[in-house]
């Protein structure tokens, strides 16, 4: 790792594992993107921004500066002054003129990484996760304002972090209208883009299209980063795939609105950008004020999507996830919510709990419904008081009958909402969002809490924390099921409601930094109607999140390969479910749910009491399963061996311990085919010199037998399991699955 300055070259050289990102100064003061790839080590690539090539440099040729600056690879893209590209930053002076030039003025190079004021950020750790910052300084003289472009890296990752700081030096306010966090030029005339897209309940679908002339966006401005788009984007060079070729991805780390763009010029070159939507967005630098962007972070393989991964998912545990939990067991937990929905009470929930400690479940998890009036989704959100009617004796009462049972407890909350039908809603009117005059559009029967202002989100927080000091509660899960409309704020004056979007969110972390910080035990769930507020904003307060309110094994398969490509699994909130399953009607083998749910945090999400015997004893099988292959899961490194989404059969995943002394593998055969021989499979990551010893893992004991001679107590060697591949015989049935341990013997050579 390392961040220079090359004074010959006047280039900035930022060095992370294998790669290395050079950014140079064009013409003597624009801040241009030189090269981003593989290590090249050689100081003398500044001609790559093809500055001496051009005839159109400014200093030389300042009659067609406007070609120049519409070809310029530039770092960070301003409007309005000959760059047609779309642009990161759009500012509006007081006398209404929008317009800017940044020039560069110095650099600093820092040990370490300063935090972003109020977000989630990447982080430096003590135990040898050290980084550097580059901070290049540039001026626009006109409007007074100052933007410094921050890049770090850290010594264990390959990853470069931006994020962008802007201080009004003028006397005059000035109004940003667009505030991007990074723009990326680089050659590509041919490739793809990779984005994740769907819906609620398919949420986070890989999308592959070929890049094309002109703009392509994936985006939100709901409020949240959403169901539909994910803060994500990469080009993938062509011929790139899964374990080969050129992708360069950008990843935000922010919770709300966010454009992500891929726009191919007329000269072939390909502009990515990534920041806040500028739709609804507007936000008054008064003299003397600072905005700071959330930041993105970006990364480079030369190895296909897998490396790409790899880099996520290691910087991620490594400098995102604040949690203690990141590394410790989790429990194993039952969920009420599609077990009972809002018909329980605590007899109800004592049966569930009984029988699922019976089975070697760990926590019971109190879904919604437990306060207010709340017996179905029309009211109640904001009056976060224990509906003693359903549970006698309140809370307390509940807690210490689970808690004597050896159980954890653990409890949901929707914070962040208000039912127009609740007290807090007839006494605090004003504390929703919405536009004077105008009835605000209702979603779920519920309005959005204006947490822009500090009394609502002190109102909130008590509300949490007033229950979570009553007694021994060990997770939350944090909902929040709409999204927001009526962008209007009875608070901010007229000049300031385009703030109201990104100080919403603002107060969403304001809120969960008290949490973590006042009650630093607690295991916090975040989720958001399913999965539409999963993204690394989060992540920073939350080791894991709802993936989906779709817990559909087959369904999951699509779900967790989108969330998987860039999140840890051990991020990926994953349940066993009942069946028929509750969104698409589909049964599948509960051994199958169990193998799905792996590959996640692992829960159950039924009522246990109502499982047939043989169920019951493949959920202590579950259990057993999840208690010794969760470290691997949590640590390990993952790997996609197939893709359903691909092959529209099956679907294959691994995880390796990154020593490879063991692997999990997981084939689900998605479709039965007749007359149809095995199926050969190549294993990933493995140590071509080890000897492996392959164990079947089973929970459903009938289907023993015939599979467990096949694989159990044979040995292997690597390189035949992952060139030669191994044979996974046809099985019976749809949906079907096999999950394979394998372990190395201790006497392997290393791997180099
Ligand atoms: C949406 C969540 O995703 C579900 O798991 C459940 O908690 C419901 N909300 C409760 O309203």
């Amino acid at each position: 790792m390392g961040i220079e300055y090359l004074e010959g070259e006047g280039l900035f050289r930022l060095t992370a594992q294998d790669t290395e990102y050079v950014i140079g100064i064009g013409d003597g003061k624009y801040v241009g993107h030189v090269y981003y790839g593989k290590k090249i080590e050689d100081n003398r690539c500044g001609y790559l921004m093809r500055t001496e090539e051009a005839p159109f440099v400014p200093s030389k040729n300042l009659r067609e500066k406007c070609s120049f600056a519409d070809a310029f690879p530039t770092e960070y893209s301003t409007w309005g002054m000959g760059d047609y590209r779309d642009s990161c930053l759009n500012v509006r002076s007081s006398d209404g003129c929008r317009g800017c030039e940044l020039h560069y003025k110095r650099y600093r190079i820092l040990e370490g990484k300063p935090e972003l004021p109020g977000m989630p950020a990447t982080f430096c750790r003590d135990d040898g996760g050290q980084g550097m910052t580059l901070e290049l300084e540039c001026r626009d003289e006109v409007l007074g304002l100052k933007v410094i472009l921050r890049y770090s890296v850290f010594e264990d990752s390959a990853a470069v972090i931006r994020s962008v700081e802007l201080t009004n030096e003028g006397d005059k306010p000035l109004y940003l209208e667009r505030v991007l966090t990074a723009c990326m030029d680089m050659d590509m005339e041919e490739g793809d883009l990779l984005t994740l897209g769907g819906s609620w309940a398919r949420e986070r679908h890989m999308v592959r299209r070929p890049l094309a002339f002109g703009k392509q966006m994936v985006s939100s401005f709901r409020g949240e980063s959403g169901h539909q788009d994910h803060p994500f984007l990469a080009v993938m060079g062509p011929n790139a795939g899964q374990d080969q070729g050129e992708v360069y991805a950008m990843h935000f780390v922010y919770s709300g609105n966010f454009m992500a763009e891929a726009e191919m010029s007329q000269f072939g070159s390909v502009r990515l950008l990534m920041g806040i939507h500028p739709e609804g967005f507007e936000w008054v630098l008064n003299p003397g004020d600072t905005f700071v962007t959330p930041e993105v972070v970006c990364v480079y393989s030369d190895q296909g999507l897998g490396k790409m991964t790899h880099i996520f998912h290691d910087l991620y545990r490594g400098h995102l996830i604040r949690s203690p939990y990141l590394h410790r067991k989790r429990p194993i937990l039952i969920n009420n919510w599609e077990a009972t929905y809002f018909d329980f009470n605590t007899e109800k929930l004592l049966e569930i709990a009984k029988e699922a400690k019976k089975r070697g479940i760990e926590m019971l998890v109190m879904d919604d419904g437990w306060f207010g009036d709340r017996n179905t989704d029309e009211g109640s959100l904001g009056d976060w008081q224990v509906n003693e009617k359903k549970l006698p004796g309140g809370l307390t009462y509940l807690v210490e009958q689970i808690r004597a049972l050896g159980m954890e407890f653990g409890i949901w909350f929707e914070p962040e909402m208000v039912s127009p039908d609740s007290n807090l809603y007839r006494t605090h009117p004003d504390w929703a969002v919405c536009i004077p005059e105008r009835e605000p559009v209702q979603s779920r029967a519920q309005y959005v809490l204006d947490l822009s202002r500090p009394e609502v989100v002190d109102y909130v927080y008590e509300s949490v924390a007033r229950i979570l000091r009553s007694g021994p509660i060990s997770y939350v899960k944090w909902d929040m099921n709409r999204q927001m409309s009526d962008i209007g704020s009875a608070c901010l004056g007229k000049e300031h409601q385009g703030e109201l979007f990104h100080r919403y969110i603002l107060g969403v972390y304001e809120l969960q930094k008290r949490l973590t910080r006042e009650f630093p035990e607690l295991l916090l769930e975040n989720c958001a109607s399913g999965g539409a507020r999963f993204d690394p904003g989060m992540l920073y307060y939350s080791p894991q999140i709802w993936c989906s309110d779709d817990t559909d094994a087959i369904e999951r398969l699509a779900i967790q390969e989108g969330t998987s490509l860039l999140y840890p699994l051990c991020t990926i909130g994953a349940h066993v479910s009942a069946c028929p399953n509750h969104i698409v009607g589909r049964v599948t083998p509960f051994e199958t749910r169990g193998h799905v749910a792996m590959a996640g945090t692992f829960g159950y999400e039924l009522d246990i009491t109502k499982l047939s015997q043989a169920e019951k004893e493949m959920v202590e099988e579950q259990v057993k399963m999840v208690h010794r292959f969760q470290p691997l899961v949590q640590e390990g490194d993952y790997y996609r061996v197939a893709s359903w989404q691909e092959n529209h059969k099956y679907d294959s995943w691994q995880v390796v311990s990154k020593d490879k002394t063991e692997a999990l593998l997981t084939y689900v055969q998605v479709l039965a085919q007749p007359n149809w021989h095995s199926r050969k499979i190549l294993l990933k990551g493995l140590n071509p010199n080890a000897e492996y010893q392959l164990e079947l893992i089973v929970q459903d004991k009938t289907k023993s037998g015939e599979m467990e001679q096949k694989f159990t107590g044979k040995v292997y060697k690597g390189s035949l399991l992952m060139y030669g591949g191994i044979l996974i015989p046809r099985m019976q049935g749809d949906f079907t699955s096999i999950m394979i341990y394998l372990k190395a013997k201790a006497s392997a050579p290393k791997t180099n």
